[in-house]
């Protein structure tokens, strides 16, 4: 299949099947910046499961990210026990500091604005940019690492293989749903292509997949032995 191909096959299952998750919820004026870097945040290190009660109760708490600016750090901290990486919630509120002082509360929309904000790397600032604000930016994540190398059975082993797996990624995004489309590839990797048992019956890319069509999927992403 082609390129456009796969992409389409990609949307047309998540519109079927994207799990309905809190942050997910768009209002009329589009999802809120502020909520979809707490929930990517959230989300690095840890599942979406363990995140759900985390997120409600910081939304509640701390509405927007002036409200979780002007909190204290203890009480960011206290909430944050539990989600594990207390650096991550450090970074949380330094970040929304700097929106406040530096962007007067708003959340700056292009990946590399965002980037240069405290705590926000390059997996954030792509997944905000495209999710929250539609750029065309390429989201890379263990998910989608593994959905890639599977499906161009890239055999440069992680993470050597990142720039190669970041082009390949970038090639099948659709400049109309770039947030959708990595929201899609990550929704697969969880649910359809699991590192260990992939149900590749289910899969929309199974026809174009390089490592399917050698019945290889459990060998990608290839490692160096430790
Ligand atoms: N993992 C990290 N961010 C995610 C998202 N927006 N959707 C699904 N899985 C994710």
């Amino acid at each position: 299949a082609s390129p456009a191909a796969e992409t389409a096959a990609l949307l047309a299952w998540y519109d079927r099947h994207r799990r309905a998750l809190p942050w997910r919820a768009t209002g009329r004026a589009g999802p809120d910046p502020y909520a979809v870097w707490l929930s990517e945040v959230m989300l690095q290190q840890t599942t979406v499961a363990a995140v759900k009660g985390f997120y409600a109760r910081f939304l509640a708490l701390w509405p927007d990210v002036a409200a979780l600016a002007a909190a204290p750090r203890e009480a960011v901290l206290k909430e944050w026990a539990g989600l594990g990486y207390y650096a991550r919630a450090r970074n949380l509120h330094d970040c929304a500091q700097a929106v406040v002082e530096r962007h007067g509360g708003r959340f700056p929309s292009t990946e590399a604005a965002l980037r240069a904000l405290p705590g926000i790397g390059d997996y954030t600032a792509a997944a905000v940019a495209a999710i929250a604000f539609g750029e065309v930016a390429t989201v890379v994540d263990g998910n989608v690492e593994r959905v890639m190398t599977r499906l161009r059975a890239v055999e440069t082993p992680v993470p050597a293989a990142r720039p190669e797996i970041k082009r390949l990624t970038a090639a099948l995004v659709p400049p109309g749903r770039p947030g959708d489309f990595a929201q899609a590839t990550m929704d697969l990797g969880a649910t359809i292509c699991t590192p260990r048992s992939p149900a590749c019956a289910l899969c929309p890319l199974a026809g174009s997949c390089a490592a399917h069509a050698a019945g290889t999927e459990l060998r990608y992403p290839r490692k160096l032995p430790k």
